[in-house]
């Protein structure tokens, strides 16, 4: 070896596979990451079925996956058990969905003590094992051949071509004392990885045309694809796709804007708003070679804001573009190239103004397409308030029967309430539960004084009874209440015409 012209003499340095090893369980995969790495695997091996078997084994749980795919001879399979079996920088057949020849291991090891592969191609079945327990003991990169693959935990499972990985000694996964709590606990956190990687694989799921067709289950039971999009609902907002060149590849955006609450079943809308719910998950769901890899972010354009919560953006690109995007070991992080930035920054652009727009239109439409408004929203320089219509025919009706300290006194009653809106507790009931969150039930005497109030002003105008009947209907108060009002009206104009 040489430097500067001199000739150098070394040494080999050689890790402490008990430290190295310790530490490479360090790296900060989930469950459902760690399992959806594993699955990537099974999906570039050509599956077209993915088994999961998750079983608490009373207090010994353990986890397998197993595939249909092409599966690995024994050199193959002594190759895929090393750490670093690919090189990074080599070109990827453009649905390989692996990365640094690590996936295997690293997502493994950070969740469990024992891995176990057994593959089985042309008629041969070959298993290898990394006991972690084993190595911290020799402190050697000893892999352990298993001679009786067969005699695996759901081997009989494994059909003449494909793979099956084990993990066993699940330590990371589970962290309480007592039996009853260990099955529960694990039980719970396998149904929210499942949950998981129905979105992460779901086009792969649906079959999307392009794709290599996969059926997930979970211990017998198949795994349902979730668009987070929901393009399947009419009332989903669905923009014009846009294509970005980089360097000879394509780059496919297409922004979503999910649909508002009043337009969906309480129980879709909480589909779709997932755990995080959906001021969390608006933003760019970035997916490589079809494979959702990151989602609920702006990549640091914008914040994640009320306003734009139900926008959602599909960012499609090939795995080509790993280091442009700077796709972490993980899959689990990615920043945007700096010309991509930019055509992200005018579609975030739209989208705000959309959605104000949306927003707005709504207001309006509170306050003008409803012919007496209790509440009114203004626009002010400051920004909006909003407050009780002083003008309302109740209001004023009340008014007139009071004396005017009385009169000054309800005033300021109203304005107090108004003045006390709770916005921060709307938000959150609105953002949680938006079905479930509105204003008291209008009791039949207040109803009464609503129609009532209100039939006075509109026939001292000089309305017809047909007309101010059409009026009542367009108050949303009043036509939710329309068989009460009505019989109401009918009793108002009786004594009116007799
Ligand atoms: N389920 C599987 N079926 C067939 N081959 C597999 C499977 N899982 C892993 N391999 C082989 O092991 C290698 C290493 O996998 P991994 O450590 O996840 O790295 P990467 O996916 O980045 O290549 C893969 O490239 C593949 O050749
Ligand atoms: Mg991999």
């Amino acid at each position: 070896m040489s430097v500067d012209g001199e000739v150098m003499e070394t040494f080999v340095s050689r890790p402490s596979a008990a430290i190295l090893i310790g530490s490479l369980r360090g790296f900060p995969y989930t469950l459902e990451t760690a399992l959806a790495d594993i699955i990537d695997n099974s999906i570039t091996a050509d599956a077209s079925r993915v088994r999961i078997f998750a079983d608490a084994n009373a207090g010994f749980p353990r986890i397998a996956v197993i595939d249909d795919g092409a599966g690995m001879d024994l050199a193959e399979l002594h190759e895929a058990m090393r750490l670093g079996s690919k090189d990074p920088a080599a070109i990827r057949e453009p649905n390989d969905l692996g990365r640094f020849g690590l996936g295997l291991k690293t997502a493994s090891f950070s969740q469990c003590r024992r891995l176990t592969v057994a593959s089985s191609t042309g008629g041969n079945t070959h298993a290898a094992r990394w006991d972690l327990r084993y190595v911290y003991e020799t402190d050697e990169w000893t892999v352990q051949i298993i001679p009786e693959p067969q005699q695996l935990p759901w081997a009989d499972e494994l059909g003449p071509h494909g793979t099956l990985v084990l993990w066993e000694d699940l330590d990371r996964v589970i962290d309480s004392e007592s039996l009853d709590e260990v099955a529960k606990e694990f039980n719970h956190r396998v149904s929210l990885a499942a949950s998981h990687i129905e979105q992460v694989f779901h086009r792969f799921m649906e079959g999307e045309r392009s794709l290599p067709k996969v059926a997930i289950s979970l211990n017998g039971s198949e795994l349902v694809p979730h668009n987070p999009f929901n393009p399947k609902n009419r009332a989903t907002i669905v923009d014009q796709g846009e294509a970005v060149g980089i360097a000879d590849m394509q780059i496919d955006i297409r922004a979503y804007t999910l649909p508002h609450f009043s337009k969906v079943s309480a129980d879709e809308w909480d589909e779709y708003a997932g755990e995080r719910g959906y001021l969390r998950n608006q933003g760019f769901y970035l997916y490589r070679a079809g494979r959702l890899i990151v989602h609920g972010t702006w990549f640091g354009l914008m914040r994640q804001t009320e306003l734009t919560k139900l926008a959602r953006v599909q960012i499609d690109i090939p795995n080509g573009m790993d280091e442009l995007w700077k796709i972490d070991v993980l899959k689990a992080s990615a920043q945007p190239p700096h010309l991509v930035r930019q055509r992200l920054r005018a579609i975030i652009d739209r989208l705000v103004k959309n959605s104000r727009g949306v927003h707005i239109n709504r207001g309006k439409k509170m306050t003008s397409s409803e012919q007496f408004p209790l509440w009114e929203r203004r626009a002010v320089h400051e920004g909006v308030r909003y407050g009780i219509n002083l003008t309302h025919p109740a209001v004023v009706g009340i008014s007139a029967s009071l004396d005017p300290a009385e009169q000054t006194q309800f005033r300021r009653l109203l304005q107090l309430v108004a003045a006390g809106l709770p916005i921060d507790s709307l938000i959150v009931d609105l953002g949680e539960k938006p079905h479930q969150t509105r204003g008291e039930d209008v009791p039949e005497d207040a109803l009464e004084l609503l129609v009532s109030t209100i039939c006075t002003q509109l026939r001292s105008a000089g309305l017809s009874w047909p007309d101010v009947e059409e009026s009542m209907r367009a108050n949303a108060f009043v036509s939710s209440n329309w068989q009460k009002a009505e019989s109401l009206l009918a009793e108002l104009r009786v004594a009116d015409e007799g």
